[in-house]
């Protein structure tokens, strides 16, 4: 039996607005038992996503998050008690481990329990292999339906998601413009990540840049932000463009929802398409998105960048690093090496 305590941090108070770090509470318990059919997970590496500001507040594609509980993260970690016969101690698992240093599951529900693919480091099997590189591959490639020679644009494009989508956009031979927040991220989709454009939403006018950017108009948009980026895109799509609904960062920390687009009913008159999707739809086709990434990344065709924060008292500023754009890369944090 594991000795020592479980470090966690608690939701205590549903967000209204921008996230102040009041909504989390630190408590110290005791290691969970294992009981029959069970793993004790020892949490090595925590996910931060910007839907989880989303699970705090209200019911979605998965209920919001009780009071009083441990708050819901993705990890990565190391079993440490196995009674159950397909799990050794030692083996490297990832799953829904949250906000804690330890954890018990049964494989079942949001927890569940997958082991990381041979070879692959914990950090990388939450980032490129992770999440955000898997969304970015069917959301690019199934929703967005892109053809080499078609005009893409990606928002949000220099984040853990966006970057990857926009690469493979490049690799699929069509030409690519991200919007980002600032020079360093622009300059870095350019320069490491290969997109033929980068609009600084902070300092440029985004409409003007893309009717310059995209004279010939937008086949597909693949979207993180919402708000002010999606409406002027909406003005610039060519016929059967397809929107990608990824995301809408934009509008995560606003308690009333802004108005929708006024440019929507170009879509009539294009005959556009725009889609949603959650990428736990495709949780049985991950192995596809992962052997793909792997292997363009292998090949040098694809970089990804990480943002690492250190120490699980650090969790509740590390997630609000995602609503002021001061990550660069996936937002993961660092809890422990393994044993
Ligand atoms: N549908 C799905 O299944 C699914 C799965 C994963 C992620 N997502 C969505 O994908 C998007 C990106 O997530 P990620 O994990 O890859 O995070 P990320 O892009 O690595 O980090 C979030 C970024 O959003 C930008 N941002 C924050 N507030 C903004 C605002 N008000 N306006 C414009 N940009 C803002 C910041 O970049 P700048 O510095 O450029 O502003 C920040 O770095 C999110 O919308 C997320 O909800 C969806």
């Amino acid at each position: 039996m594991a000795e020592g305590k479980n470090r966690q941090w608690i939701l205590q108070a549903r967000p209204t607005g921008t996230l102040t770090g009041d909504e989390f509470r630190w408590n110290e318990a005791p290691i969970p038992q294992c009981a029959d059919g069970q793993v004790l997970v020892r949490n090595l590496w925590l996910s931060f996503d910007p839907t989880q500001r989303g699970w705090m507040s209200r019911d979605s594609y998965l209920p919001k998050i009780p009071l009083g509980e441990v708050m819901r993260a993705f990890g990565a970690g190391q079993v440490i008690e196995s009674r159950r016969p397909d799990y050794k101690p030692g083996d490297l698992v990832q799953g829904g481990f949250g906000w804690q240093d330890y954890v018990v599951t049964d494989g079942k529900g949001f927890v569940g329990l997958r082991k990381l693919p041979a070879g692959v480091a914990p950090n990388l099997a939450l980032s490129l292999f992770g999440i955000t590189g898997t969304t970015a591959y069917f959301g690019i490639t199934e929703i967005g339906q892109i053809k080499a020679g078609e005009t893409v644009v990606v928002s949000g494009a220099a984040g853990s998601t966006g970057s990857i989508a926009g690469q493979i956009a490049k690799i699929k031979g069509c030409r690519v413009i991200g919007t980002a927040g600032g020079k360093e991220k622009c300059d870095w989709l350019v320069k490491a990540a290969h997109f033929d454009a980068a609009i600084d939403y902070k300092s440029e006018d985004i409409g003007a840049r893309l009717s310059e950017l995209c004279p010939n108009g937008i086949d597909v948009f693949f979207d993180n932000v919402g708000g002010t980026v999606l409406n002027e895109v909406l003005a610039r799509i060519n016929l059967k463009a397809r929107i990608v609904l990824c995301g809408a960062i934009s509008r995560y920390n606003e308690a009333t929802p802004p108005p929708g687009p006024a440019n929507y009913f170009n879509l009539t008159a294009k005959r556009g398409r725009m889609e949603g999707f959650i990428i736990l739809d495709y949780a049985s086709r991950i192995p596809e998105a992962v052997a793909a990434l792997g292997q363009w990344q292998k090949e040098g065709r694809l970089v990804q960048k990480e943002d690492i924060a250190v120490g699980l008292e650090n969790a509740p500023r590390t997630l609000m690093r995602l609503f002021t754009g001061e990550n660069f890369g996936k937002q993961l944090l660092k809890i422990a090496d393994p044993g």
